[in-house]
C-alpha cells in the first residue's frame, strides 16, 4: 500500500510509518502477514499501513513482557526514572514531528497536536520523578508489640489499551506510571492512530527501556487480541481508556482472572454558569471546554446549564466566539478545530444536532457538515435545548454545545447529576464559596472552577459512577501499578 513519504519524511516518522509490531525489542510483521491502512481523517488519504497483530502476536507480546518483567522490577527506581526522563527529553526534542504525526492520523489541528505532545511528555517527566516515591511505610500496631511494615511491589505485567482521541497522552499516561512502578507492558493502541504509539515506543527504546518492557501490538482485532492477553495467566493488570460499554466488557473479562483494573470511561460533563459569573471568563472557559480536541474528549463540556439572567448574553458571546473559530484541515495555518476522527463520529454528532433542532432547540451558530473530503462539522451552539434531546442524554464527542437555562442552582446541580456518568464538571461563578459548594454537590471525579480544562499530569484524573475506576496522573496514578505487601514484624 502506498505511503505518503512526503508527510512522514523524518527518520522517526518513517520508522513509525514502517508500521511494524514491537515485541521483545524487535520490530516485526504480524504472524498472519496482514496489514491495515491508517487514514488521514482530514482528507481520507491513506497515510501508511500497519502490521495487524493476531491473537498469537498479542500472546507473543505477553511472553516478551513476562521475560523482561523480573529484571525491570528489580531495576533501581532511579534508573527507571532516568529512562522516563530521557524519553521526556526525546519527546520534547521531537515535538514538531510528533505533532505532525498526530495531526495526520487523528485529524486534530496542529496547535492542538503540539499541545498534546507537551501534555503527553509531561506524564513521562512527572513519573520520572515519581519512580523514586513508591514509598511504603512502617507503623506500630495499635496493640503494640509488632511493626506493620507496608512495602510496595509492582503489580506486574500490564496490558494498556488506549484510544484515538489523544494518541500520545493516553499512552504516556499509562506507560509513565507502569514503567515507573517497575511493570512490563503491552500497549494496544487504537487502530485509527497506531503510528503515534509506534513512534513513542521507538523513543522509549532509544531512552533505554530494555527489550520486552514496552511492547506494542496495533490490531484491527482488538476484541480477540485483548481478550486473549487478559486471559493469559501472566497478565496482572489492565488499564483502559475508552467507552463505558467497552470498559464494562473488559471489566467482565478482568473479573475472570481478578486482574487489577484502571478504567477511564465515558463522560457527560455539565458546564454550569451561575448568575454572578464573569462572562468573559465563562465564555473563554466554555470555548476550550467544548472545542479542545474538537469536542472529542471524555472531559469535554457536554451540557451547558446557564442561569436565565445571563443566558442570552452568554449565548450571544459564545455563539460569536464559536463562529470565529477556524475549522479545517489540521495542518493548514490558522486552523483551530480539525477533522473528526471518522464519518461515523461526524454523523453521530450531526445527528445529535438534527435531533435537538427537531425537539425545539435554536441554532445560534453552526450546525452543518462541511468540507468535500474529510470529516468536518461546524462548531455548533444550540440554545433552548430540551432536556429530552439526545444532546443532553448522550456523550456528544464533537463540537456541539447544547444550552438550557435554570433559575435555581439546585436545579442545575440536579440536572448535572442526573446521569450515570461522573467524570468532569465545570462551574462558573465570581463567588468562590458558592462555586466550591456547587463543586461539592457535583457527582464527578474532577471539577473545574472558572476554567475549561482540568487535565494535569500531576492531578488524579478519573471518574465516579460509570465513568471509571481508579485514577491516572498524580501520585494516585502510580499507586494503580503498585501492590502493597504487609509484613508483620516482631522487632
Ligand atoms: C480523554 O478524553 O480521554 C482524556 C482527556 C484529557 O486527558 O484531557
Amino acid at each position: 500500500m502506498a505511503v505518503l513519504t512526503t508527510a512522514l519524511d523524518t527518520p522517526l516518522l518513517a520508522r513509525a510509518a514502517a508500521g511494524r509490531l514491537l515485541v521483545g525489542g524487535e520490530w516485526r510483521e504480524a504472524s498472519s502477514g496482514e496489514r491495515f491502512a491508517v487514514v488521514d481523517p482530514g482528507n481520507g488519504a491513506v497515510l501508511a499501513d500497519v502490521a495487524d497483530a493476531t491473537v498469537d502476536d498479542g500472546l507473543a507480546a505477553v511472553a516478551a513482557a513476562d521475560a523482561a518483567a523480573d529484571a525491570w522490577a528489580a531495576t533501581a527506581p532511579r534508573e527507571r526514572g532516568e529512562v522516563l526522563r530521557r524519553a521526556f527529553d526525546l519527546m520534547t526534542a521531537h515535538r514538531d514531528e510528533l505533532a505532525r504525526l498526530i495531526t495526520l492520523e487523528n485529524g486534530k489541528a496542529l496547535t492542538e497536536a503540539r499541545a498534546e505532545v507537551g501534555y503527553a511528555a509531561e506524564f513521562l517527566r512527572w513519573y520520572s520523578e515519581e519512580a523514586v516515591r513508591a514509598d511504603g511505610r512502617a507503623t506500630t500496631s495499635p496493640a503494640g508489640g509488632s511493626t506493620i511494615l507496608t512495602r510496595m511491589a509492582p503489580v506486574g505485567l500490564s496490558v494498556l489499551v488506549t484510544p484515538w482521541n489523544f494518541p500520545a497522552a493516553m499512552a504516556t499516561r499509562k506507560l509513565g506510571p507502569a514503567l515507573a512502578a517497575g511493570c512490563a507492558t503491552v500497549l494496544k493502541p487504537a487502530a485509527e492512530t497506531p503510528l503515534t504509539a509506534l513512534a513513542l515506543a521507538d523513543l522509549l527504546t532509544t531512552a533505554g527501556a530494555p527489550p520486552g518492557v514496552v511492547n506494542v501490538v496495533p490490531t484491527r482485532a482488538a476484541g480477540p487480541v485483548v481478550r486473549a492477553m487478559l486471559a493469559d495467566p501472566r497478565a496482572r493488570k489492565v488499564s483502559f481508556t475508552g467507552s463505558t460499554q467497552v470498559g464494562q466488557l473488559l471489566l467482565r473479562q478482568a473479573a475472570d482472572r481478578v486482574l487489577r483494573v484502571s478504567m477511564e470511561l465515558g463522560g457527560n460533563a455539565p458546564f454550569i454558569v451561575l448568575a454572578d459569573a464573569d462572562l468573559d471568563v465563562a465564555v473563554a472557559s466554555a470555548l476550550v471546554a467544548k472545542l479542545r480536541n474538537g469536542g472529542q474528549s471524555c472531559v469535554a463540556a457536554n451540557r451547558f446549564y446557564v442561569h436565565a439572567r445571563v443566558a442570552e448574553e452568554f449565548c450571544a458571546r459564545m455563539g460569536a466566539a464559536m463562529a470565529r473559530v477556524r475549522t479545517g484541515y489540521g495542518l493548514d495555518d490558522g486552523v483551530e478545530v480539525g477533522a473528526m476522527i471518522n464519518e461515523r463520529a461526524r454523523d453521530k454528532a450531526h445527528g445529535i444536532v438534527v435531533d435537538a433542532v427537531e425537539a425545539g432547540a435554536r441554532v445560534v451558530t453552526g450546525g452543518r457538515v462541511i468540507g468535500s473530503s474529510g470529516f468536518f462539522l461546524e462548531p455548533t451552539l444550540l440554545a433552548d435545548t430540551p432536556h429530552t434531546a439526545r444532546a443532553f442524554r448522550e456523550e456528544i464527542f464533537g463540537p456541539v454545545a447544547p444550552v438550557a437555562t435554570f433559575t435555581d442552582p439546585d436545579e442545575a446541580v440536579a440536572w448535572a447529576n442526573g446521569t450515570d456518568a461522573g467524570l468532569a464538571a465545570f462551574v462558573q461563578s465570581r463567588d468562590l464559596s458558592t462555586a466550591l459548594a456547587v463543586a461539592d454537590a457535583l457527582e464527578a471525579g474532577m471539577v473545574g472552577i472558572n476554567r475549561g480544562v482540568v487535565s494535569d499530569p500531576a492531578a488524579p484524573f478519573g471518574g465516579w459512577k460509570h465513568s471509571g475506576l481508579g485514577r491516572e496522573g498524580g501520585h494516585e496514578g502510580l499507586l494503580e501499578y503498585l501492590e502493597p505487601k504487609y509484613v508483620a514484624v516482631s522487632w
